[in-house]
């Protein structure tokens, strides 16, 4: 595939995978992007999947035209693109390996080695001149993992953006909504890291980026303002649609009605949008997405076992575990004997930011009666109106933030021997909060 006269796609679809990462459903199949850009130097963006070592080989040799690569750039080392850097050296034994110092360790660690004698270690605003093309080179941890560069042509002005950008969805099928599947892949993948995303963002407005090549998904090469405006929103954490998203788990139907009711109830009262998601049912990497994508969301459960049914459990922890935030929140709970699910949900939400509950909490003994469908109606009414004004939040401006994960240490001065709980990184990863 042509990108601009000196860049080449030699990407592969798959077909065969039944879970990408292990989870994630992809009824489309997925693309494992590469390329190549041919210049007086010749570079080689990222591997692909152990499955198509031959397919990719043969595109790569394609694009070569009896010529032979120079440099290899891995600029992410989880192995849906590593996987083929091996069989690459071995088969290329002139070329040499660009990455980052952490990819180096991690390919130590995939593959038994850093190919010392010709590795390339590059770190944020080197430079490797190919000739015509200048590659800037981009450090953007944590998009997805922490060893992750992008890579900036000055020459073509493209963007490759790693995992950035990527969506689920093998190439030779057509979609026409890009964010539909994108959104479900950024959700899923790099949720939890909006912060990093952010940083990342800010130097890309810096440059004139004309084309993205991200390792997933087309290369994005028209109205390139709808993507980053996208990625904007997602990462800040930002509501993307008007509308409020009910996710529901009913065991013998009676939660389900009320979930009904409560659906009927908003369409009467005026909002147009109303997702209905049931979470045994439903794709769960879905309804994570729809949980960021709306600003009103309703959880609705039972009581189950002195706690919440298993797949509310299972949806919250997907949600607090990629930094849920910003919403206005409504809960109904089910339970025959001794309802616990409303004040389970809440607790299990208790350490998210900015989040609003609505007043209004509908719970039912069993099956709706008269004064839990009073309750929905009620919870409607709020859940149309909105949240109040929330108080200013009052922000403390001592801390420190990870860079790597995004985790705030809050006090004047970290610790002595300090290790970041979540990505056990040392001290000096941390940066004060501004
Ligand atoms: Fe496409 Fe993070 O690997």
């Amino acid at each position: 595939m042509f990108i601009t006269n000196d860049i080449k796609y030699i990407g592969v679809n798959d077909h065969e995978l039944d879970l990408f990462e292990g989870q994630y459903v992809v009824e489309n199949g997925m693309a494992y992007n590469s390329y190549v850009i041919m210049d007086e130097k010749i570079a080689v963006f990222d591997t692909v999947d152990a499955n198509f070592t031959e397919e990719w080989l043969g595109n790569l040799a394609g694009a070569l035209a009896g010529r032979q690569p120079d440099y290899l750039i891995v600029q992410h080392m989880e192995p849906d693109h590593s996987s083929n850097i091996r069989v690459f050296m071995e088969q290329y034994g002139g070329a040499r390996i660009v990455s980052s110092a952490k990819a180096f360790k991690m390919m130590a660690n995939f593959y038994g080695t850093e190919f010392d004698d010709r590795k390339v270690v590059i770190k944020e605003g080197d430079v490797l001149n190919l000739g015509k093309h200048e590659l800037h080179f981009i450090a953007a941890p944590m998009v997805h993992w922490p060893e992750v560069m992008m890579t900036y042509d000055a020459a073509d002005k493209v963007l490759f953006s790693a995992d950035g950008f990527g969506k689920f969805g093998a190439l030779d099928v057509e979609e026409d909504d890009w964010a539909c599947e994108a959104r479900r892949y950024y959700f899923g993948i790099v949720g939890k890291f909006g912060g990093q995303v952010q940083k990342v963002l800010e130097k890309a407005a810096g440059l004139d980026i004309q084309i993205i090549c991200p390792l997933h998904g087309p290369v994005l090469s028209e109205d390139l303002g709808y993507y980053l405006d996208l990625y904007n929103t997602w990462s800040s954490y930002g509501v993307e649609s008007e509308g409020i998203m009910i996710a529901y788990t009913s065991v013998y139907g009676n939660t389900k009605k009320a979930v009904e009711l409560l659906a009927d109830k908003l369409r009467e009262k005026g909002c147009e949008n109303v997702v209905v998601n049931d979470l045994a049912r439903d794709d769960m990497a879905e309804v994570v997405e729809d949980a960021f994508r709306y600003g009103t969301i309703v959880l609705a459960t039972t009581t189950y076992n002195g706690e919440i049914f298993p797949f509310m459990r299972e949806f919250i922890d997907h949600l607090t575990e990629r930094n849920f935030q910003n919403r206005f929140i409504g809960l109904i709970e089910n339970g025959s004997w001794a309802p616990m699910a409303a004040k389970t949900m809440k607790e299990k939400l208790e350490g998210c930011r900015n989040l609003t509950f609505a007043n209004t909490t509908v719970r039912i003994h069993s099956a709706l009666n008269d004064e839990s469908r009073q309750q929905i109606d009620d919870l409607a009414a709020e859940l149309v109106k909105g949240p109040a004004e929330p108080e200013p939040e009052v922000k403390s401006s001592k801390g420190f933030v990870c860079t790597i994960c995004g985790y705030v240490y809050e006090g004047d001065v970290l610790p002595e021997g300090f290790t970041c709980p979540l990505c056990r990184q040392p001290a000096d990863v941390f940066e004060p909060v501004e």
